[in-house]
């Protein structure tokens, strides 16, 4: 076993606690996520690669304390005398000063810099990885996902259909998304086009970005194509549709906002039956359900929720994941 995998391991141990109770898409997979894209990142542009796992692991500390008290946002400075703390309790490596340092700069600045404090720190280069690892997750179908299970819970509107998507809406940060559709489509032409710091995170993105649109079209083409014109009611009994395109793949999401099921837990098997086409109720997470779905899709002809589904695994497994493997057991 490497270092990093016991340091990953004993951190793991200490920080899962603390984030069980989050329905705010900052959950333990998010961080794991977070991880592993920070991983894939350092490995091609370099840093320092205890800092990167510290520094991940602990990024969202600040979340966890907004969870625990009032759910009002706590800044992520704020979560620095706990992150201390933690890494006091360290026992698989041990940090230098430095280190240290780098991951308390690291977590105070994983949301982006001032422009004032991007000349003091823009040397940072673990700091950078985290932030782009972080935005990556914002992004694609687990992003989507994440955003959708957001909006149902917040009772947003899922689309528009009286605003098409313009490049105004893309370019300009002061309008407010009038829909989902429109917030995923804007936050992955920002995030890909303004706030990466580097290129190979760019080319993640760029797959991300080609699958959003492609998500985001075939949503519009399907919206018009079932003459929905206003305002989707969430139908209570998921378990009756039969077209599982991306317009009820988006609205289950939404119901896994509404009753807090797991967006995906990361139990492979999915459900509590094998090959059997199970209700919502009975799946442990959105995306159990939308597999149980996706294998019936086959007899209909329709590979939309397939297609999402191995973009969602791959994104959720890392960017070296066996999509085939996943297809065959759909
Ligand atoms: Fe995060």
């Amino acid at each position: 076993m490497n270092d990093n995998k016991l340091l990953t391991d004993e951190l793991k141990s200490k920080i899962v606690p603390m984030f069980e109770s989050d329905n705010t898409g900052h959950d333990i997979y998010h961080i794991e996520r977070t991880l592993n894209l920070a991983n894939y990142i350092q490995k091609h542009v370099g840093g320092d690669k205890v800092v990167v796992v510290i520094g991940s692991l602990l990024h969202d500390v600040h979340r966890s304390i907004q969870n625990e008290q009032t759910g009002k946002f706590c800044e992520p400075k704020n979560s620095l005398d706990k992150v201390s703390n933690i890494l006091d309790s360290i026992e698989s490596v041990n940090l230098t000063k430095e280190q240290r340092a780098k991951i308390l700069h690291c977590v105070e600045f994983h949301e982006g810099y001032t422009d004032e404090e991007k000349e003091k720190y823009s040397d940072i280069i673990e700091a950078k990885i985290i932030q782009d690892a972080d935005k990556l997750d914002e992004i694609g179908a687990i992003g989507m996902g994440r955003h959708f299970v957001y909006g149902g819970k917040y009772k947003s509107k899922m689309w528009d259909p009286d605003c098409p998507i313009t490049k105004r809406d893309l370019l300009d940060e002061s309008v407010d998304d009038p829909s989902d559709i429109h917030y995923v489509i804007h936050k992955c032409y920002e995030i890909k086009n303004t706030l990466l710091n580097f290129q190979i995170s760019k080319e993640v993105a760029q797959s991300r970005e080609k699958f959003t649109i492609y998500f985001v079209n075939q949503f519009i083409e399907e919206w018009e194509k079932l003459n929905l014109i206003q305002e989707e009611t969430l139908d209570k009994d998921l378990n009756k549709e039969v077209l599982w395109g991306p317009v009820n793949i988006a609205k289950a999401f939404r119901h896994g906002g509404i009753v807090c099921k797991p967006m995906y837990n990361d139990d492979i098997k999915c459900s509590n039956k094998d090959n059997e086409d199970i209700s919502f109720e009975e799946a442990n997470s959105t995306v159990a359900f939308l597999d149980s779905k996706a294998k019936f899709e086959v007899i209909n002809d329709n590979k939309f929720a397939q297609e999402f589904l191995v973009q969602f695994y791959k994104e959720w497994y890392g960017i070296d994941y066996d999509s085939d493997r996943r297809l065959k057991q759909i």
